[in-house]
């Protein structure tokens, strides 16, 4: 089975070919970053349009490189949700209609779901069943993942996503959006000089996590500090051990409540090295493993839709004709 994914729920436009023998037969990606700098964020409306722009081009393109046609494409998958209204759409009308034309099912995916088996898409793939924490710029939870479509979620983010806190923090140090990629790279120039940070309710239990508090702390100690590069880099680097250390305490409970020794993270902030070191370390000590994704599927792409498409059209799932897009979605 062949599928062509297409991801465009926020300001990318990913688009793939995947196979179920063959594996990822190409993908491509257009990021809108450039697009949105100028307003410190993405907006909503010209992430909508710059989508319809790229996405018949970038369908080309894969299809292309993957040596297919249309008859050799089997279903078609989109991403309907959680997402921005309008992007979604731009998938969801562009991949419903496709496969409509091309007498193909279709099927939308969960996005989450799609960042969730993005390791899958490794040689070394995980084998179920694992612990995944999803932290992306619109969510952050730990899932008990049992097979495909068998996911319990055991703790969210009651208020902003990791991705978000490192985002609006890096915004108050006059960071360039996107800024968590950017306040990682400050924070790696940081020196630990005793900023006490707290780690926002690892002191009862649970697995729900809050990082808006990390965000006004990190606002309170910049104020007060003298507004230097190297004073910025340490405060950026207390900031994102505080996160790292927050997310990891709970991922440790989440392993002793399931008694998995396999670990996935996913989402544009796992692409965090202090992440990746953290949690490698912490399941090293405890003789399990951390797995993933490959870089470039940390973030949105179309690769991650194609899989985890191609696993529900195998199951037997499919759309039908309505064209759908669901901005809230619980996974
Ligand atoms: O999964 P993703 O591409 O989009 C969403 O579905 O939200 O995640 C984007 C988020 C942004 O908040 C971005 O700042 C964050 O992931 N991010 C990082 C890093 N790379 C991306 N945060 C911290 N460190 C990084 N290296
Ligand atoms: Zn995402």
């Amino acid at each position: 089975m062949r599928v062509l994914g297409i991801e465009t729920s926020c300001d990318e436009t990913g688009i793939a070919v995947y196979d179920d023998q063959q594996g990822l037969l190409s993908h491509a990606l257009y990021s809108q970053v450039k697009l949105h700098a100028d307003y410190g964020g993405v907006v909503p409306e010209l992430a909508s349009r710059d989508h319809v722009r790229k996405i018949i081009p970038l369908i080309r393109q894969a299809l292309a490189e993957a040596g297919s046609t249309p008859d050799d494409i089997d279903g078609i998958a989109y991403t309907k949700g959680p997402g921005l209204i309008g992007a979604l759409l731009v998938g969801a009308c562009v991949g419903r209609s496709l496969a409509f034309a091309w007498g193909k099912p279709a099927i939308g995916v969960h996005h989450m779901e799609g960042h969730l088996l993005a390791p899958m898409l490794e040689e070394d793939a995980p084998e179920f069943p694992f612990v995944a924490l999803l932290v992306s710029g619109g969510h952050s939870m730990l899932v008990n993942v049992e097979g495909i479509g068998k996911y319990q979620v055991l703790g969210e983010s009651i208020d902003d996503a990791a991705g978000e806190a490192f985002d609006k923090t890096a915004k108050l140090m006059g960071l360039d959006y996107p800024g968590g990629p950017r306040l990682a790279k400050l924070a790696a120039k940081g020196e630990s000089v005793g900023y006490k940070f707290p780690r926002p309710m690892t002191d009862r239990p649970g697995l729900d996590f809050s990082f808006s508090g990390l965000k006004t702390f990190a606002a309170n100690t910049i104020a007060a500090e003298p507004d230097d590069e190297q004073t910025r880099a340490n405060i950026a680097r207390a900031f994102e051990e505080a996160v790292v250390d927050t997310l990891a305490i709970k991922c440790r409970r989440a392993l002793k409540l399931t008694g998995y020794k396999r670990l996935v993270i996913a989402g544009g902030v796992s692409a965090n090295t202090r992440l990746r070191e953290s949690l490698a370390e912490m399941m090293a000590g405890i003789g399990g493993r951390v797995y993933y994704p490959r870089g470039e599927f940390c973030t949105d792409n179309g690769a991650m839709i194609a899989y985890a498409g191609l696993q529900r059209l195998r199951a037997g799932q499919q759309e039908d004709l309505a064209v759908k897009g669901q901005p809230r979605w619980p996974l």
